[in-house]
This record gives C-alpha cells, structure tokens and sequence, in this order.
C-alpha cells in the first residue's frame, strides 16, 4: 500500500514518519507511534472512546485520516501526566470514583481537558455538553461530572 510521509507534533514531541493513505488518527498514535492510551471502540464516530486534541479541539481520532494532521498539534492521554504523575484531572477521576473498567477514561479526560483549556470554570451544563460525545457503560455519569466539576476547583454535591 503507498506509504506518505508525515509530520506532526503529539505530546510537544515531533514524529516524522511513514503511514498509509487511508490511516486513521487513531491507528497512527496507536499501532505507529506506540502510543495505546487512546482506545478504539465503535471505530465509528459514536462512543468518544478515541478522542484527542487536536490544534485544540477535541476530536474522534478514529474518525480523522492521519494524512489531514499533517503538521498538526496532537495531545493525547500520554501527555496529560506532569512531570511522570497524574495530572489533577486524573486525580479527581480516581477520587470521585469516576471510572470503573476504565475504556472511556482517556477519551473522557482529553474532551474535559479541552474543555478546561477553554473554559477552566465550567458549570454543569459545560461540563455535560462537552461530555455528550462520551459514552461511558460503568459510572452512569455522575461521577465523571463532578470529578471535571472538582478539578475546576468548582462545589460538588455528591
Ligand atoms: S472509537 Fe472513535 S468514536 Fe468510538
Ligand atoms: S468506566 Fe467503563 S465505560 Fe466508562
């Protein structure tokens, strides 16, 4: 299969590397970058499971050909850690018991850490309309929105 160069940035960290025409996103963090934070469910559009920032927006990277991210800033899971620990956002996911089996956590961190970056006092609603794209089967939401709510630093009722 023909093989394109490209180049982009993930993490801070630029990637000058081959992949094929018709490659996802999401198949180039994970099977050519090594980078398996990102979790493919539906592969179509539906679950947010894969989602990524990309030039600062959250986006379903199964969804985006990698040839379209040609110089682009890609952020994922990976790069939410600070200095090798959890980020505060993960922090308050594990406090707020906001994951369970955990496959919807990294798509669910990025899209509120999009929404953080943008809006870092978000209220319920942001919260609920940045998740929308998210499905999670294990925590029935709650948790998750004030987890995001608790990381803003806004009141949680639980
Ligand atoms: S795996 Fe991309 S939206 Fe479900
Ligand atoms: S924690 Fe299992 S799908 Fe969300």
């Amino acid at each position: 299969m023909n093989r394109q160069r490209i180049r982009l940035k993930v993490n801070g960290q630029a990637y000058d590397t081959l992949c094929s025409e018709n490659a996802t996103l999401l198949t180039l963090l994970r099977e050519d970058l090594g980078l398996t934070g990102t979790k493919e469910g539906c592969g179509a559009g539906e679950c947010g499971a894969c989602t990524v920032i990309l030039n600062g927006r959250p986006v379903n990277s199964c969804m985006v050909l990698a040839l379209e991210c040609q110089d682009s800033e890609v952020r994922t899971i990976e790069g939410e850690t600070v200095n090798g620990g959890l980020s505060d956002l993960q922090k308050a996911f594990i406090e707020h018991n906001a994951l369970q089996c955990g496959f919807c956590t990294p798509g669910m961190i990025m899209s509120a850490r999009a929404l953080l970056d943008k809006n870092p006092s978000p209220t319920r609603e942001d919260i609920c309309e940045a998740l929308e794209g998210n499905l999670c089967r294990c925590t029935g939401y709650e948790p998750i929105i004030a987890a995001v709510l608790s990381a803003a630093g806004g009141e949680v009722n639980e």
